[in-house]
C-alpha cells in the first residue's frame, strides 16, 4: 500500500452559487435570466444547501473527510456596494462552527466565481476599483467569519478563462458578448461585466492579480498565520511532435497565475482533463483513452503531472483543492481515483510538497453554463426534495480515506 503523510487532509469541495439555490444577487443569477443567455437552465433552488449545510456536513463524516472547500458568497455578503449583510455572515459562521463541531475543518474560498450583480454592472473586474472592493469585502468577512477558518482562498480559478477563451469555439464567444450586450442594456449601462466573460479576461486580468494579492493581505491582517493561497485550473498538458504549442498554451494559461502566487502558503491545483498538443492545437484522443461526459480525455497520471509542473515552477507547496470526474458512470468515477491518487503519491515520493487532496464534488450540483446535466458528486441530490444519497464512488475514497493510502 501507498501510504500517506500522518498529517495529510482529505476532503470535499463545493461552492456557493452551485449549491446553495437563490443567489438572487449573484450575477450569474442576473445572466442566467437574461436573454439571449448562454446558460442550458438557471441555477433556481441548486441543492438547497443555504438550508441543508448539515446535510452536506454530515456526508463529508460519513466518508470519515477532515476538511470541507466551500465559498462564501459575496453577493448575499455585500448584496448593495457597502451595505453588509448580518445575517449572510452570521450563517456562514454558523456553517464553519458545524464544521469544526464535527471535526472537519473549514477551507473558505473567497470568491468561487460569482460577484454582485451591482460589481458587474460597474464591469466587474476590468473596474479599477475591483480589487479594492474585493478586499474591503475579504477584510469584512475575515473579521467576522476568520478565527476558525483553517484554509483560505482568495479567487477560484482566476485564470480559467484564459483557457476558456482559447479553446471555445467562436460562436460560443459570440453568444457570451450578446448576453453581457443584453445585460448591459437591462441595467442602464455601459458594459456589464460578469459570469463567463471570457471575451473581457484580458482586460480584467491586472484587476485580478491585483485583487489577489489585495485580498490576500487583508485576509493576512486578520489572521497572519492562516495558510492563505489562490486556487488554478490546471489541465495536464502534454507536448507531442515538432512544434508543438504545449509550451506556448501554459504560458498564456498560467503564466501571469505562476508568478502571482509565488508568494503564497499554498497553490490550489484543480485537474479534470489531460490535452496533447500537436503544432496546431489539441490533438485528437487515443482510441482506448478515457471520456468524461462531454468526451473530453481522462488520463489517471494526470493530476500528479499537474502537481509537479506547478511545484517545479513555483516551488510553493501544493493545495489538490478539486479534483474529479464529470461522469454518469460512477463506477468510472470509482476506478480514475485511486489510480489518480496513486500516481499523486509517487509525485511526493519524488518530492513535490502536497497538503491534501479535496474531491470535486461532495454533490451532484448546478454546473455553471451547463446546468444540472454534468454529474460530478460523490452524492446524488433529488431534485424534488433535495435528499442526498452517496454513491458506491464515496465507499471507495471512505476506504482510502480510512486506511490514508491507496
Ligand atoms: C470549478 C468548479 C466546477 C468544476 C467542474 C472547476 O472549474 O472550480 O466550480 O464545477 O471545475 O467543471
Amino acid at each position: 500500500m501507498k501510504t500517506f503523510p500522518a498529517n495529510f487532509i482529505w476532503g470535499a469541495a463545493t461552492a456557493g452559487h452551485q449549491i446553495e439555490g437563490q443567489n438572487i444577487n449573484s450575477d450569474f443569477w442576473e445572466l442566467e435570466h437574461t436573454r439571449p443567455t448562454l446558460f442550458k437552465e438557471p441555477s433556481n433552488d441548486a441543492c438547497d444547501s443555504w438550508n441543508r449545510w448539515p446535510d452536506d456536513l454530515d456526508l463529508l463524516r460519513r466518508i470519515g473527510l477532515g476538511c470541507y472547500r466551500f465559498s462564501i458568497e459575496w453577493s448575499r455578503i455585500e448584496p448593495e456596494p457597502g451595505v453588509f449583510s448580518q445575517v449572510a455572515l452570521n450563517h456562514y459562521q454558523a456553517v464553519i462552527a458545524g464544521c469544526r463541531e464535527r471535526g472537519i475543518v473549514p477551507f473558505v474560498t473567497f470568491n468561487h466565481w460569482t460577484v454582485p450583480r451591482w460589481f458587474a454592472a460597474r464591469g466587474g473586474w476590468t473596474y479599477p476599483d475591483a480589487p479594492a472592493l474585493f478586499a474591503r469585502y475579504c477584510d469584512r468577512a475575515m473579521r467576522h467569519l476568520g478565527a476558525d477558518i483553517g484554509f483560505a482562498a482568495t479567487l477560484n480559478e482566476p485564470n480559467g478563462l484564459l483557457i476558456a477563451q482559447r479553446l471555445l469555439p467562436a460562436p460560443v464567444i459570440q453568444a457570451q458578448r450578446e448576453m453581457l450586450r443584453a445585460a448591459s442594456v437591462r441595467n442602464g449601462v455601459d458594459n456589464y461585466v460578469g459570469g463567463p466573460f471570457f471575451s473581457h479576461i484580458d482586460a480584467a486580468l491586472p484587476q485580478m492579480l491585483a485583487a489577489h494579492r489585495e485580498g490576500r493581505a487583508a485576509i493576512k491582517a486578520c489572521r497572519p498565520a492562516l495558510p492563505v493561497g489562490a486556487t488554478l485550473a490546471i489541465l495536464d498538458d502534454q507536448a507531442q511532435g515538432e512544434g508543438s504549442q504545449r509550451d506556448a498554451m501554459r504560458q498564456a494559461f498560467y503564466g501571469a497565475w505562476l508568478d502571482a502566487v509565488k508568494g503564497d502558503d499554498f497553490v490550489g491545483i484543480q485537474n479534470y482533463v489531460r490535452i496533447v498538443w500537436g503544432a496546431d492545437g489539441p490533438l485528437p484522443l487515443p482510441d482506448d483513452g478515457l471520456v468524461n461526459q462531454e468526451g473530453q480525455e481522462i488520463h489517471p497520471p494526470s493530476l500528479a503531472n499537474c502537481a509537479r509542473y506547478v511545484h517545479h515552477a513555483t516551488g510553493v507547496p501544493i493545495f489538490v483543492t478539486e479534483h474529479g470526474v464529470m461522469t454518469e458512470d460512477d463506477a468510472l468515477r470509482a476506478r480514475v481515483v485511486p489510480e489518480a491518487l496513486a500516481e499523486l503519491h509517487q509525485a511526493m515520493a519524488e518530492g513535490v510538497p502536497v497538503l491534501g487532496y479535496l474531491h470535486w464534488s461532495l454533490i451532484d450540483n448546478f454546473e455553471w453554463v451547463h446546468g444540472y446535466v454534468p454529474r460530478y458528486g460523490l452524492a446524488s441530490v433529488d431534485p424534488q426534495t433535495f435528499a442526498r444519497q452517496l454513491k458506491p464512488s464515496a465507499a471507495t475514497l471512505a476506504e482510502i480515506v480510512r486506511r490514508n493510502g491507496v
